[in-house]
Formats: C-alpha cells, structure tokens, sequence
C-alpha cells in the first residue's frame, strides 16, 4: 500500500495529479496536505492522517516559486510523515530547484543542491525521485536512493505524432547535448549540439552548427529549464540565420520569468512545449508527465 501526500505545490493540478497517482499506483491512496501561513510569514503544513505506520509514503512536492517555501513545506512534511510512523519517506520533487549551483563556480560560493539534499535526508528522506535534473551526476550526493526520471519520449511522441519529416534535434550548448540525442533517439530525427565562436578581434559571436545542414528544416531546440528564455531565443535566432524554417522549443521545466514568452516570440520560437512540473505559464504547451512518473516509482518499489 502506498500512501501519497500531495503538497501544497502540488494544488494548480488538483484532480489530474490524483487520476494519475490511481492509474498509475492501484491500491494507494491520496491525502492533500493542509497548509497555510502563521501572520508573520512562517510555513505551517499537516498531514490529516491518523497514522502512516506500515505503509510506503511518498510526498510529492515540487520545487516551484516561491522556492524557498516550497522547499521548507516539504521538508515540514517529510517530517510530519516521520513522526506519524512511516519508517521512510521518499519524496517525489518533479522540479529541484537549486539544482544548477552545483559547485562552487566563484570562491566564497555554496553549493546549494547539496545544502537541499543533505537536509532532506536528515529530515527522513530515504529516497528521492526527480525530472530530468540539471546535472544527474548530484543526485550520487544524496545519501539514500535517488532516481533522476528523463521522459524524453513524452516530448518526443507529442511531436512525432505531428510529423517526423525534417526535424532536427537541436542543443544549444553542451549541457543539453545528452537531452538532445535522447530526444532525437526516440523521434528517429537527426541531432546537432550549437558552438559558439567569437571573433577576436570584433569580439562579434557567431553561433553554428557544425557538421549539420539545418536549411529548409523544422528545427526542435530542447534544454532543462527555460528561465529567461535566453537561451533558447539566441539559439533560435541562430537557427534561422542558418535557414531553419521554423524552430519550436521544449523543456522539462517551463520556468518562464518575466517577459521571457515575448523574448522567444520575437526570436521567431513558434512554440514552447514542456513537461507539467511546474503550474502553467502562458503560452506553454504542457505534456503530462505524472502517470508516467509514478508508473516509474511503482517499478523501482519501495
Ligand atoms: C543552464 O545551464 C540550463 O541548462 C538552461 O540552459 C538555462 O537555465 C536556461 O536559462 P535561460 O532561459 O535564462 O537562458
């Protein structure tokens, strides 16, 4: 038996989250975590639940903005399973935040994914299962089971089944070239990681596509996170400089600040798919990634 918290950050996909967890987990049952916020700001969270002893908990909460607080919410949660008897939490996070400060890229710096993976292991954290991870090598950090979930072939089967002719997978740096050659797998389509050269003498950059012909052709930009959208709408624009004839962007986590949809509209992006791990943005074009996901968990076991 399996018994699922839904978190507070989990709310914006209400009845769809719990369709997924019975479709996908038969036998378990859902409880929604309540919540709210004492008058000088601080997180308050409870599991309405007699007891959890004997059972498999798995608290779902994603990382999403306001981060911090979400982050605290579920370690209060992890918690409150712990002191209601379950033996181990695991935890389900589709979005971990923080998870791109994973060294110490300037002196003085901490490396915050290992401050949330540490506290979520003291606070009863046994296991932790999460999308598509910025660097997957940081979840060796975490000191019990962690499993980075890549569903590729969810953004990938939305796009195959509006045609395969002429697509071509793009990375637009490094970090995403593993993503791109998985997407590219699961479509059958070609795959080319962007480079950047700057011109010594102008400092001008130019952004290309070495070894690749993407001229005439439907051009699928895929990273982790869309942020800013800075990223991508560079790469877009490289793209039709090289005579890409429509460049289409996706990610697993749709972060979307500030004016960043205009940012890739004016970049000619025709459209922004992403995995539903975080609550809709405008002019997202979301892929459900929970039944999925929970499928995945019941395979791992407890
Ligand atoms: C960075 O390494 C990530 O993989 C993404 O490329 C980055 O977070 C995208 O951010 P933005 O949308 O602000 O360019």
């Amino acid at each position: 038996m399996v018994r699922v918290v839904l978190g507070p950050s989990m709310r914006w996909l209400g009845e769809q989250l719990e369709g997924a967890v019975r479709r996908a987990l038969p036998g378990s049952s859902v409880v929604w975590a309540q919540h709210k916020e004492f008058p000088d700001g601080e997180a308050y969270v409870r599991v309405p639940a007699e007891t959890l002893k004997e059972e498999r908990v798995l608290v779902v909460q994603t990382i999403s903005s306001p981060q911090d607080r979400s982050f605290i919410q579920l370690l209060l949660l992890v918690d409150a399973c712990v002191r209601l008897g379950a033996g181990g939490v695991e935890v389900f996070a589709p979005y971990l935040a923080y998870s791109r400060q994973d060294k110490v890229f300037l002196r003085g710096e901490p490396v915050s994914i290992e401050v949330l993976l540490r506290a979520l292991r003291s606070a009863g954290a046994r296991a932790l299962y999460t999308i598509d991870v910025h660097s997957p090598d940081v979840l060796t950090r975490f000191e019990g089971r962690a499993v980075n979930m890549v569903p590729a072939n969810l953004l990938a089967e939305r796009l195959a089944a509006e045609g395969r002719e002429d697509v071509v997978v793009v990375a637009p740096d490094k970090g995403a070239l593993e993503r791109a050659r998985a997407m590219a797998f699961y479509l059958g389509a070609e795959y080319v990681q962007l480079e950047k050269r700057r011109d010594r003498v102008t400092g001008e950059v130019t952004v290309y596509a070495e070894g690749l012909e993407v001229r005439g052709r439907r051009a699928v930009i895929v990273d982790d996170i869309i942020s800013t959208g800075g990223t991508i709408a560079l790469a877009a624009s490289a793209l039709y400089g090289m005579g890409a004839r429509e460049v289409i962007a996706a990610c697993s986590h749709a972060l979307m600040v500030g004016d960043s949809s205009r940012r890739l509209r004016e970049s000619g992006v025709r459209r922004v798919l992403a995995l539903n791990t975080l609550p809709p943005r405008e002019g997202v074009e979301y892929v459900d990634v929970y039944e999925w996901a929970f499928r995945r968990m019941a395979e791992e076991g407890p």
